[in-house]
């Protein structure tokens, strides 16, 4: 099978959007594989931090890029299993920091390009659910179907303290939201990779609703799925 045959569903959102969720969840209806490219530059990330690197050293960073192995392992109880040079680091992967040096390497274009095919090497039969930033408009243009959830980002902020929260961590909503509009500001405004939408997607505003329901609107908007 050609890549083109492979159909690819994209979907980008801002941080707490559901992005993740929502995207697995797709996957597994559809019986598709997934691709969740902020772990690949979040891995890129902990490994950095794990060599002491300077975040401010593009060329160590670059080197990182490319040296560092990142594999998926299915875990039937959760959320995939992700390693980094052989070692889980899936919670890791989550913290803050990670998510802070992620979004620092991601606006180097030489690291952007150092995991475009590694990204594309996820694009396998019997088709691919990819999430992240640029999946639409930079990683797979062609993807049949685009889509990009929104939210307010008050309701982001809540989600994310609720996630947090569960987890024993101890954060304020106030610095939450915070950092959230922080985070988007950077990552909308940034010469590289900006979060802009592929001119082709479909919006669906996730504020008020649960996972279930959003799930099923993306469904709707598959080739041969429509409800
Ligand atoms: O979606 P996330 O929070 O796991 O992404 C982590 C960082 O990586 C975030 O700052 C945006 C960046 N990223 C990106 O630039 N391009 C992608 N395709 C995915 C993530």
């Amino acid at each position: 099978m050609t890549d083109a045959a492979i159909p690819v569903l994209t979907i980008v959102g801002p941080s707490g959007s559901g992005m993740g969720t929502i995207s697995r969840a797709v996957a597994a209806r559809l019986g598709w594989h997934y691709l969740d490219s902020g772990a690949l530059y979040r891995a890129v990330g902990v490994a950095a931090g794990w060599a002491d690197l300077d975040l401010g050293d593009a060329g160590a960073l670059v080197r990182c890029a490319f040296d560092t192995t990142i594999a998926f392992r299915d875990d039937p109880g959760g959320e995939p299993r992700v390693l980094v040079n052989g070692h889980d680091a899936t919670d890791e992967l989550r913290t803050e920091t990670a998510g802070a040096a992620a979004s620092a390497i991601a606006a180097i274009p030489e690291v952007r390009a150092a995991l475009k095919e590694r990204q594309r090497a996820f694009r396998q039969p019997p088709g691919l659910v990819a999430d992240g930033r640029d999946m639409g408009t930079v990683i797979f243009p062609d993807a049949a179907t685009k889509v990009i959830l929104t939210a307010s980002a008050e309701e982001r902020a809540e989600r994310r303290y609720k996630q947090l929260r569960d987890k024993g961590v101890s954060v304020t909503l106030d610095g939450l939201l915070r950092e959230i509009l922080a985070r988007d500001a950077r990552d909308a405004n940034r010469e590289v990779a900006p979060l802009r939408p592929a001119a082709d997607a479909v919006r669906i505003d996730t504020t008020g609703q649960d996972t279930a329901a959003v799930v099923e609107r993306v469904l709707a908007l598959v080739p041969g799925r429509a409800a």
